[in-house]
């Protein structure tokens, strides 16, 4: 086994500021950035602040920003960077900082609270539910979101402003309201619940210019834009424009 002393730069510090720290610490083959965390913890920063649970790219806790980008650190190879390189570890940016590598993803909570679940159909119990493959297939896909939240960090409408937090859901939960739109047995328009126009103008789905960056950066490979917010733009479009569909909007409201 070879082992080299790599050069670190950790951010520290908390909600009233912080800077970033310089280390030298051991690294061993087959090692990811999560590893030297912990031996920083362990030998030279006891008290250094950092969120993760499984160590395997399941949980989504160890997120951060690693040389600038958004990634997770324990699925981060050490082989990746160069041996001369210096490696800088950076929170979240686009969440508070509660204590040096750990921010506050609240914000994503508090959206996911707000998007309605699957509404059942009437008159069929569990295990009546026949679906066509595909549409398995698809839903299946946006399940394996492992809320890693580096998606939601990602998007510039939220990252470069804050502003727009209260009226953008982000990529992660206009995902699940596509899910649900694109759903064939859920039944909320029969509950008056129009998700399109919920994506519209509840989640702020038109803020999104897709620009593929919450794609780009999915540890689950989930194809965010393509499968999700394009199909659920147009879908919100061509009821906007379904000629049927503005007849019936102008009857309901005289
Ligand atoms: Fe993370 Fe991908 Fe889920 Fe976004 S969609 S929270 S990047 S796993
Ligand atoms: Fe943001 Fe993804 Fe759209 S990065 S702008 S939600 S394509
Ligand atoms: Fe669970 Fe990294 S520790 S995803």
């Amino acid at each position: 086994m070879s082992s080299y002393e790599a050069r670190f730069k950790v951010w520290r510090g908390d909600v009233q500021g912080g800077d970033l720290e310089d280390f030298k610490v051991e690294v061993n083959d087959g090692e990811v950035v999560l590893d030297i965390i912990h031996r920083l913890q362990a030998t030279q920063a006891p008290d250094l602040a950092v969120r993760w649970n499984c160590k395997a790219g399941k949980c989504g806790s160890c997120s951060a920003e690693i040389n600038g980008r958004p990634r997770l650190m324990c699925m981060t190879r050490m082989s990746v960077f160069t041996r001369d390189e210096t490696i800088t570890v950076t929170p979240l940016r686009t969440f508070p900082v509660i204590r040096d590598l750990v921010t506050d993803v609240g914000f994503n909570y508090q959206k996911a609270r707000e998007v309605p679940a699957f509404v059942p159909p009437a008159g069929l119990g569990p295990g009546e539910y026949r679906m066509f493959q595909e549409d398995v297939d698809r839903s299946q896909e946006f399940r394996k979101c492992i809320e890693c939240f580096l998606c939601q960090n990602t998007c510039h409408v939220v990252r470069d402003h804050e502003e727009n937090k209260q009226a953008f859901a982000g990529p992660r939960f206009l995902m699940r309201v596509a899910e649900l739109d694109m759903h064939p047995l859920d039944a909320a328009e029969e509950t008056g619940l129009d998700r399109k126009r919920t994506a519209q103008d509840e989640y702020g789905l038109g803020y999104c210019n897709i620009t593929k960056c919450c794609t780009e950066v999915c540890p689950e490979d989930i194809k965010i834009t393509d499968n999700a917010l394009i199909p659920l733009k147009e879908r919100a479009v061509d009821r906007k424009y379904d000629p049927l569909v503005w007849l019936g909007s102008k009857i309901r409201r005289r």
